[in-house]
């Protein structure tokens, strides 16, 4: 079905109290503070954004490893807000996550097949050989090697470690992929590969994938749909091309003039930010950007732009204009 939407995510917010010390009252952490996307059938959305913007928060939000402070979650018509956590446990197997060091999730005393057929053990009421056939079909379709069936996981490459980890997350047939930083870890050659592989499950099993990363060069590779977050808020959305070849918030630019992508003949200014990315803990008022932005009218410390349409994106900013 073509635009299916698997996944509808409504203000999403995830807030933490954290400790200041013995005598102070706890200081709330806003890691993720309002985002609404959806995600579709067979397509890519890419988050993008400096450490810290909460990029892994939202990954745990929509994984169902955490309940969001408030907003709504929507996976497969259904409100996960609303359900209890033992029902929500039936939605864990739609949404699958890759990290980005595999070898952390992998039990090193735990042969490769074994440990692909774990999650048909406790999910499934499969025989012994299906989930062999499963895990070894698997294996095959990853990219990997029969043999590999009796390897544990300090005998592969970082290059197949992942391959590993986004089989084991595909042994439940998930519809939705959530990848937090998959590459990051990887040579750019083997990037590249895992990225190819990763295109390639994506259009033979329709899969929805969530993928973060930091990186725009391989966000420009594998994106439909971009969403670009600043200090746990969305700033700017819209399709690859667009984001890529006309951002219209001041951090969108700033983040692509600092990295060559597109085109390299085109000419590009470089803009430097000013200042360090300021403490989560205490965010500026109003616009939390206005600090390092060079555009910044009396309105932005005051008040907090909704997201709104501006050409083809949704852009939360006082001052981007079409
Ligand atoms: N359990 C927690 N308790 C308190 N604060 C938290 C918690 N988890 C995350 N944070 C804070 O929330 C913010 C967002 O963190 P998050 O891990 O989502 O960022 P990120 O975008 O994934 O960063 P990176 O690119 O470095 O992985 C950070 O300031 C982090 O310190
Ligand atoms: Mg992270």
């Amino acid at each position: 079905m073509k635009n299916e939407i698997v996944l509808q995510a409504q203000n999403l917010a995830r807030h933490y109290d954290v400790s200041r010390g013995a005598f102070k009252s706890p200081a709330v952490v806003k890691a993720l503070d309002g985002a609404t996307f959806n995600l579709q059938r067979g397509k890519t959305l890419a988050v993008v954004g400096e450490s810290g913007c909460g990029k892994s928060t939202l990954a745990r939000l929509v994984t169902l490893i955490e309940r969001p402070t408030s907003g709504s979650l929507n996976i497969g018509g259904v409100d996960m807000a609303k359900l209890s956590d033992n029902e929500r446990r039936k939605y864990h197997k739609r949404v699958q996550i890759v990290f980005q060091d595999p070898y952390g999730s992998l039990n090193p005393r735990q042969k490769i097949g074994h440990a692909l057929e774990e999650p048909l053990l406790v999910n499934t009421t499969q025989s012994k050989a299906e989930r062999e056939k499963a895990a070894r079909d698997m294996l095959a379709l990853v990219g990997l090697r029969p043999e590999h069936y009796d390897r544990y996981p300090h005998m592969f490459s970082g290059g197949q470690r992942q391959r590993i980890a986004v089989a084991r997350a595909l042994m439940l047939d998930p519809e939705i992929l959530v990848l937090d930083e998959p590459v990051s870890a990887l040579d750019v050659s083997i990037q590249a590969q895992i990225l190819n592989l990763l295109v390639e499950l994506q259009e033979r099993l329709e899969l929805a994938y969530l993928f973060i990363s930091h990186d725009l060069s391989v966000v420009h590779h594998i994106a439909d749909e971009v969403m670009v977050m600043y200090l746990g808020v969305p700033v700017e959305s819209g399709s690859r091309d667009t984001v890529f070849e006309d951002p219209k918030h001041p951090y969108t630019q700033a983040l692509l003039s600092a990295t060559p992508v597109a085109d390299p003949f085109k000419e590009k200014r470089r803009i430097v930010l000013k200042g360090e990315l300021p403490s989560p803990m205490n965010p500026p008022s109003g616009c939390t950007f206005h600090p390092r932005c060079s555009y910044k009218i009396d309105v932005c410390p005051k008040v907090k732009p909704e997201i709104r349409t501006v050409g083809q994106s949704l852009v939360a900013c006082h001052v981007a204009k079409e």
